[in-house]
C-alpha cells in the first residue's frame, strides 16, 4: 500500500507511525513544508484523560513524549491585581518541538519517509498513491482542492492572539486578565519544560485597534519574521505577569482564530485528519490531542477493515471521530466565545469570576470542580451566599431570588408548557392535576402555559385562554391549589399566536393548519409562517388597539386569578415575537424597520400590562434571544431589546430561542440557549432566567454560581419528574431552606434506597418514624 501523507504535524507523524503498525509493509511518504527543526510556536498542553489512548496506540513514543512532560495540577486566574487558585486540574506539556522531534525520529525508525522543504504534490501528482492524508494543518491545500466534496466551513473570528513563549517557569497554568482604558486583554500560560513557558495574548478586534496594535503590520511581514513592535507591547502589558523574564517570539504575529468545520472528512481515497478537518480554540488545549487520536481512529479503522476497501475504512473512521470532535468543539466554541465577552465580566467578584472561567466550557461544572478542588468551591459557595444574603450551607440553586414584592425560595423554574387540552379557552381538570403537581414539585416558580388573550389569538383550539370570565375562576382554582397547598409562586404567560395560530394540536402536527374549524390569522406583515400556513392579514392601528386591549383584560384576570408574576410573551415567532424579527415584521411604518421600531409595539403592550399589573409584583418578557437564521432577529437585537426592557421596568428576562421561521438552524447542545441569558444578564444587568436542555441539578448550580443566570427553566425535565427539584435536593442530601416536601410527602423526602434488601428495610422503617410534626398536619380542607 502507497500512501502519502501531506503536513508533518502531530497528525501526520502520528498516522504515518501508526500505520506502519498496522501494515508494515506500507510505502509511507511524508510531505512536509518547512525543515525538520522549524517549529512555529511554543508549548502543547495534554489534559491527564488524554493520555491513556495514546499508551496503547504506541508504547514507545508515549513513554518519550511523557518522559518530557511538565505536569501541574493548578490553574491561577489573576484578575484586579488577586491571585485565585484552583487545584486538581491534572495537565501535561511539552514544547512542540520536542513533540515534533520525538514523532520525527520514530516515524523515520519505523522506515516513514519524511520529506522535509517539500511542498506535498498537487492531488493530481499524488494519484498513484492508495491513500492521501490531509494532515496539512487549519489552511489545507487538501481541503481547498476538494472544498467541492468536503464542503468546508471557515468561521474566522474577531480576537487577535499571538502565541510567544517566556523564560519565566510558571507553577501552574496562568491566566491574567488586564483591563486598561482600550479594552480587556488576557494572557493564556502554561509551563512546557524546565525552561520554558508558553505565553499565549489575546483581545478583542476593538481592543487591539484601541490600542494602535493594527498598525504594527502583521500582515505585511515576512514567513517567519515576528512583529517586533507588538511583542514589546505586550512586554510593558504583562511586565507583572513576567516577573522580569523574556518575552520570546517564534515567528509571532496577530492570528485570528479560525474555527474549521468540514460536511464530510473523506472523497474517494483522500481523507482529512486534525486541523484539516477541524480546529478547537486554544483556550481548551485540545488541537494536538484531536489530530493525534484522529491518527489513532483511522489506523484503527484499517487495522480492523483492512486495507482492501478504502473508501469504507475511511467512511468508518469519520462516523467514529465525528460525535466526539463535535462535542470537543461545542466546549471549545463556549470557550472561545466567552473569552471573546470577558470584558462583560470583569466586573464580578473575584471568586464568581474565577468559577466562571473555570466553568466557561460547560464540561466542567459545579460538582466536578467540587471534586477537584473542595476548598476552592467552598470558598465560591461562601462569597456568593454572602452576597445575597443567605448562609451558605445551601447549593446555590436553593438561594433566595428577590423580585419586587416576592420572594422566591430557590432557583428553579417549571417552564412554560402549552398541554394543548383546554376546551374554549377554559382550563380543565388536567390543568389543575398537571400545575398541581408540579407545583408540589419543590420548585420556587411554577409558569402556566402560555395563556391566550383572545380565542383568536389561541395557536390551537386546545389552548387556554384568559378572554372569558369563566376563565378567570378555573385558572384561580389553579393558582390557589398551588398557593395552598405547595407555598410556591405562580407566573402568568400571556401571548397571542399571530400567524402561528389556528393550527393542529401538538400531537395532531405541530404548526400544521386546522383543516377544519379554523379562523384568520393576523401579524405584522402578510407572510405566512410556512408555504402550508394561511398567509396573515397586517395588523391596523385598530388591531394593535384591541391586541393591546385584550392583553389588559388577561393582565387583569390574570390578578384577579391571584397569579404572582406576569410574563409577556415574545418569543417562538408568535405575534409580539414576530413584530420583533425582521424576517417576520416587514412594515413600512413606525412599527417595522430599525430595532426600535419593531420594539415598539411589544413595548406598548408591555407598558399597558405594566399599568394594570401592581407595582409590587414582578414582570418578566420572554424573548427569543435568536432567530437561528441569518439576517434575522439577532443575540446582539436581544442585548439591546433586553435595555429597552429594562427601562420600561421589566424585571426578568426568560431567555428562549427560535421557532420563528422553519429555516432555522439552532446549534442544539447542552444548555444551549444560556449563553444569550448570560449576555443579557452581564451586559445589561438585568436579572434573567435560562432555559433550554438544562438537564441537571449540577447545571443549575453552575449556573445560578457563575452568574450567567438567575433562574433556570425546566420545561421536559419536569414532564419526565414532577418533583425534579424535590429529587435535586434529595440527590444533594439537602434539605434545609429553600426547598421543602409538603408535609403529606414527607414520608418519601428521604434519598431512595439503594435497593438492597437491607437498605430498603432500614429505609422503610425510618420513614414510618413520624420524627417531623408537620407529618401528623392535615392539610386545610381535610377532615
Ligand atoms: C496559539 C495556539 C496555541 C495552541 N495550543 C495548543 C495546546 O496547548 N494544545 C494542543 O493540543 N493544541 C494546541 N494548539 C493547536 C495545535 O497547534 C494544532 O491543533 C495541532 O498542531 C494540529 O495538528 P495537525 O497535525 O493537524 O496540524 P499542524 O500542526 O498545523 O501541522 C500541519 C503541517 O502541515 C504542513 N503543511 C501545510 N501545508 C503543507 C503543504 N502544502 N505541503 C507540505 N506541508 C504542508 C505545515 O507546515 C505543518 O507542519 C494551539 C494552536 C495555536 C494556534
Ligand atoms: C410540551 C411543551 C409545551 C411548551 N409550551 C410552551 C409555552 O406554552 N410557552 C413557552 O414559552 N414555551 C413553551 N415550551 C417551551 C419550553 O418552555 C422550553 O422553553 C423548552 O422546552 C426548552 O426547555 P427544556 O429543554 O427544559 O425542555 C413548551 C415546551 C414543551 C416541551
Amino acid at each position: 500500500m502507497r500512501i502519502a501523507v501531506v503536513g508533518g504535524g502531530p497528525g501526520g507523524l502520528y498516522f504515518s507511525i501508526l500505520m506502519r503498525w498496522v501494515v508494515p509493509d506500507a510505502e509511507i511518504t511524508v510531505f512536509e513544508r518547512n525543515r525538520a527543526q522549524d517549529a512555529f510556536g511554543f508549548g502543547v498542553v495534554f489534559s491527564d484523560e488524554t493520555l491513556t489512548v495514546f499508551e496503547h496506540a504506541d508504547p514507545l513514543s508515549y513513554r518519550e513524549i511523557t518522559a518530557g512532560f511538565t505536569r501541574w495540577s493548578d490553574i491561577d486566574i489573576h484578575h484586579r491585581g488577586l491571585r485565585t487558585r484552583s487545584g486538581g486540574h491534572g495537565f501535561s506539556a511539552l514544547g512542540r518541538r520536542e513533540l515534533l522531534g520525538i514523532l520525527q525520529r520514530r516515524a523515520t525508525s519505523l522506515g516513514v519517509e519524511i520529506r522535509f522543504q517539500a511542498e506535498a504534490p498537487s492531488l493530481e501528482e499524488l494519484a498513484g498513491f492508495d491513500l492521501v492524508v490531509g494532515a496539512d494543518g487549519a489552511a489545507s491545500a487538501v481541503r481547498a482542492a476538494r472544498a467541492a466534496e468536503f464542503q468546508p466551513s471557515l468561521d474566522t473570528r474577531d480576537c487577535r492572539y499571538m502565541w510567544m513563549g517566556t523564560d519565566l517557569v510558571y507553577d501552574a497554568f496562568k491566566f491574567f486578565i488586564k483591563e486598561t482604558a482600550d479594552g480587556v486583554y488576557q494572557a493564556h500560560a502554561y509551563p512546557y519544560d524546565g525552561q520554558m513557558s508558553t505565553f499565549i495574548v489575546e483581545m478583542g478586534e476593538e481592543t487591539w485597534r484601541a490600542s494602535g496594535l493594527e498598525h504594527t503590520s502583521s500582515g505585511a511581514l515576512a514567513p517567519g519574521v515576528s512583529d517586533e513592535a507588538s511583542v514589546e507591547f505586550c512586554r510593558e502589558l504583562f511586565a507583572d505577569a513576567l516577573e522580569g523574564h523574556a518575552l520570546v517570539a517564534n515567528n509571532s504575529k496577530w492570528l485570528r482564530f479560525v474555527t474549521v468545520r468540514n460536511a464530510r472528512w473523506h472523497s474517494g481515497n483522500v481523507v482529512l485528519l486534525g486541523d484539516a478537518a477541524h480546529t478547537a480554540h486554544f483556550s481548551i488545549g485540545s488541537g494536538t490531542k484531536l489530530a493525534m487520536e484522529d491518527a489513532v481512529a483511522l489506523a484503527w479503522s484499517f487495522k480492523t477493515r483492512g486495507v482492501d476497501d478504502v473508501g469504507r475504512v475511511l467512511a468508518e473512521y469519520e462516523a467514529e471521530r465525528r460525535p466526539v470532535v463535535e462535542s470537543t468543539q461545542r466546549a471549545a466554541q463556549a470557550s472561545l466565545e466567552w473569552f471573546e465577552g470577558v470584558g462583560r465580566y470583569v466586573a464580578q467578584d473575584r471568586l464568581q469570576f474565577a468559577f466562571n472561567l473555570l466553568t466557561r466550557s460547560r464540561r466542567v461544572t459545579y460538582d466536578n470542580l467540587r471534586l477537584r478542588d473542595p476548598a476552592f468551591v467552598s470558598d465560591v459557595d461562601e462569597s456568593f451566599a454572602s452576597a445575597v444574603g443567605f448562609f451558605s450551607d445551601r447549593p446555590p440553586m436553593f438561594a433566595p431570588l428577590q423580585l419586587r414584592g416576592l420572594s422566591l425560595p430557590n432557583r428553579v423554574v417549571v417552564s412554560p408548557m402549552d398541554m394543548y387540552s383546554a376546551s374554549e379557552g377554559t382550563p380543565s381538570d388536567f390543568h389543575l392535576v398537571h400545575l398541581g403537581s408540579r407545583s408540589l414539585g419543590g420548585a420556587g416558580l411554577v409558569y402556566s402555559e402560555m395563556i391566550c388573550v383572545s380565542a383568536s389569538g389561541r395557536i390551537t383550539p386546545g389552548c387556554a385562554g384568559m378572554y372569558r370570565p369563566e376563565h378567570v375562576g378555573a385558572w384561580r382554582r389553579i393558582v390557589s391549589f398551588a398557593h395552598r397547598y405547595a407555598g410556591c409562586a405562580m407566573a402568568a404567560q400571556l401571548g397571542h399566536s399571530g400567524r402561528k395560530g389556528s393550527t393542529k394540536l401538538m400531537w395532531e402536527g405541530i404548526d400544521e393548519p386546522l383543516e377544519e374549524g379554523g379562523w384568520p390569522v393576523i401579524a405584522p406583515s402578510p407572510i405566512p409562517y410556512s408555504a402550508n400556513n394561511q398567509v396573515p392579514r397586517e395588523m391596523t392601528r385598530a388591531d394593535m388597539d384591541q391586541v393591546v386591549a385584550e392583553f389588559v383584560w388577561s393582565a387583569m384576570g390574570a390578578l384577579e386569578a391571584g397569579f404572582d408574576l406576569l410574563e409577556v410573551h415574545c418569543a417562538h415567532g408568535y405575534l409580539l415575537s414576530s413584530f420583533l424579527s425582521p424576517l417576520t415584521n416587514q412594515r413600512f411604518d413606525e412599527y417595522g424597520g430599525s430595532l426600535e421600531a419593531r420594539a415598539r409595539f411589544p413595548l406598548e403592550v408591555f407598558d399597558a400590562c405594566r399599568e394594570v399589573w401592581p407595582p409590587e409584583k414582578p414582570m418578566s418578557v420572554r424573548i427569543s434571544a435568536t432567530d437561528w437564521v441569518s439576517g434575522g432577529f439577532s443575540p446582539d437585537d436581544a442585548v439591546a431589546f433586553a435595555r429597552m426592557l429594562r427601562d420600561h421596568g421589566c424585571d426578568i428576562v426568560d431567555v428562549s430561542s427560535g421557532q420563528v421561521s422553519p429555516e432555522e438552524e439552532p446549534a442544539f447542545g447542552r444548555s444551549f440557549q444560556t449563553p444569550f441569558a448570560d449576555r443579557i444578564r452581564n451586559e445589561v444587568g438585568l436579572p434573567t432566567i435560562a432555559v433550554g436542555a438544562i438537564a441537571s441539578y449540577d447545571d443549575v448550580n453552575t449556573i445560578v454560581l457563575a452568574g450567567r443566570a438567575d433562574m433556570c427553566a425546566l420545561a421536559r425535565p419536569h414532564l419526565y419528574d414532577p418533583h425534579w427539584t424535590l429529587h435535586a435536593a434529595a440527590e444533594q442530601e439537602y434539605a434545609g431552606d429553600g426547598v421543602a416536601w409538603v408535609p403529606q410527602y414527607q414520608a418519601g423526602s428521604r434519598k431512595p434506597p439503594s435497593g438492597r434488601a437491607d437498605d430498603v428495610r432500614k429505609e422503610l422503617a425510618r420513614s414510618f418514624e413520624p420524627d417531623t410534626p408537620e407529618m401528623l398536619v392535615m392539610p386545610e380542607g381535610w377532615s
